[in-house]
């Protein structure tokens, strides 16, 4: 039964925007995994590997990322508080807007306009734009706040209001620039403390992207799926606050052993442990929800995507932390292992959780039962293996990679040259490509799935419980 009485059209809208950046950024990442095989496919300057590689980082984060995200918060924000957005028309503008940013900031990409900071790419005229797009999200998520009629704040929500807090305060402070033209500008920061500002941004955009509003989706659409209440609220707040104390201080364990002083080190990799604690209470509190109901797994499609997706996000924070550690990461910095590490979280965590909302949420606000389980099912087994190909080719690449750097001979001299290291990875590469084909094909399935939901029959036998 269609939900009445709340603003759906830009839930909606935003939904499929993050579905159609996801199938961008996904071709632009199968190039150019195809072209660390076949160098010869750098065809021409805006199909270089070093221009491609941001488009598909930044279409994917912020395209598909984001996109799903406003969706999901546009959906939980409404039913939350029980009303309709403060300021539906600016929501739908905000739609527009972030459409013709993500693509505006992909052409400039492609153009080859780049600061060089990762994930603060986008040069000074794009910066301000985000600026203004953010501001007019917050505008909705605090106007609805304040108007909301049920007074009580489920978790999800603290989640919501400290993603949008936190990224309006990192986006800013890392992209303080002078610009020097219209296309080019340079950071105000310099050297040491450029790279600590930047890690402090870039590791929280990880957190404030990647976690904290996939995590508000975890705990909305978990319990929504499966009629079980999430198993203990008091859990989830304790691992929320605990969360945000946290993350903010552990960016510098992206540059263990630099120039940067040893104290921010140490303090990055103490504040790196103890997201374990955080990070397993909302695991923790995902199980202890299914128990007893575990055949929910076999039963409710949703529910594999769903426990699948927080698994992943536990064995990401066990890997982190233990990657972060200095002698680790002596041996793990610049190889594949890290790019393992991405893509279980990105593949894994992140995938799972925003295609099985988009699931729960697009029947629910057409009035419509999703077009096809089997096809979800097979969407959840594709993007599954698929990615279990992609990370752990990439964990035993890594592994082998870091190996061949560190060999020496008796002499001291190294036993291979950078290039015999770069020649060795060739076959991990091919698989590489194999299994993000795979993961591809589940995402053609995906797109197809929610695509036809919108022609299924309308009224749902069941009516989704509120
Ligand atoms: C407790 C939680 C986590 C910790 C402590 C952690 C730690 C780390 C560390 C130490 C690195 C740097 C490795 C290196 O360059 O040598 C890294 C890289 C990265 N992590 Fe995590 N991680 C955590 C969770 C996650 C999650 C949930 C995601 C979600 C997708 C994620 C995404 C990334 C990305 C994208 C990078 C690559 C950054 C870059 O160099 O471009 N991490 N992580
Ligand atoms: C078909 C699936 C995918 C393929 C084939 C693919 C391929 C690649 C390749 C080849 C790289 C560059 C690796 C390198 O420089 O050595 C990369 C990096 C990256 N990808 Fe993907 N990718 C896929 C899915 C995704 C998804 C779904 C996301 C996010 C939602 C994502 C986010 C990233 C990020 C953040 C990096 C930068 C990692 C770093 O700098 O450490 N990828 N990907």
């Amino acid at each position: 039964m269609k939900e009445e009485g709340y603003d759906y059209s830009v839930v909606q809208g935003f939904a499929f925007s993050a579905l159609f950046w996801l199938f961008v950024g996904l071709a632009v990442g199968l190039w150019l995994a195809a072209e660390m095989v076949y160098p010869g496919l750098n065809l021409a300057p805006w199909l270089a590997f070093g221009r491609l590689r941001v488009v598909h980082t930044n279409g994917l984060a912020f395209g598909f990322g984001l996109g799903g995200i406003f969706a999901c918060t546009y959906y939980m924000l409404q039913r939350l508080t029980r009303i309709r957005l403060a300021f539906p028309r600016l929501a739908k503008f905000h739609m527009y807007f972030f459409n013709a940013a993500i693509a505006l900031a992909a052409l400039s990409l492609f153009a080859g306009m780049n600061t060089s900071h990762e994930y603060a790419e986008l040069e000074w005229p794009l910066d301000i734009g985000v600026v203004v797009m953010w501001v007019i999200f917050a505008i909705n998520v605090f106007g609805t706040l304040i108007k909301r009629k049920e007074k009580q704040m489920y978790i999800s929500l603290w989640y919501i209001i400290s993603m949008t807090v936190t990224i309006a305060v990192l986006y800013i402070v890392n992209n303080l620039e002078i610009p020097v033209n219209w296309f080019k500008s340079y950071t105000v920061y310099a050297g040491a403390n450029d790279a600590n500002v930047e890690w402090w941004y870039g590791h929280n955009a990880v957190g404030f992207v990647f976690t904290v509003p996939i995590l508000a989706m975890f705990y909305y659409f978990l319990p929504k799926s499966t009629n079980l209440p999430i198993y203990s609220h008091r859990l989830s707040i304790v691992a929320f606050w605990s969360l945000i104390f946290g993350y903010v201080w552990t960016g510098a364990h992206h540059l263990m052993l630099t120039p940067l002083p040893e104290w921010i080190q140490t303090v990055a990799i103490a504040f790196s442990i103890f997201l374990i604690a955080p990070s397993w209470g909302s695991v923790i509190n995902g199980y202890y929800t299914m128990r007893g109901e575990w055949d929910k797994m076999r039963s409710n499609y949703l529910v594999k995507f769903f426990i699948m997706g927080i698994t992943f996000y536990g064995l990401q924070t066990i890997q982190g932390p233990t990657q972060g550690l200095r002698i680790m990461t002596g041996f793990f910095h610049y190889t594949d292992w890290v790019i393992g590490h991405v893509h279980m979280g990105t593949m894994g965590w992140v995938t799972m959780i925003i295609s099985a909302s988009l699931y729960y949420m697009i029947p629910a606000v057409n009035g419509r039962e999703i077009y096809s389980v089997k096809l979800a099912n097979t969407h959840f087994w594709l993007i599954l293996v698929g990615q279990l190909i992609f990370t752990i080719t990439m964990w035993i690449a890594g592994i082998q990679q870091g190996a061949m750097w560190k060999a020496s001979n008796p002499d001291g001299s190294l036993t291979y040259s950078f290039l015999e290291t770069v020649t060795a990875m060739y076959p991990y590469w091919k698989i590489r490509f194999a299994g993000g084909f795979v993961y591809f094909l589940g995402i053609v399935v995906f797109g197809y799935n929610l695509l036809m939901t919108l022609k299924s029959p309308e009224e749902a036998t069941q009516p989704r419980t509120a």
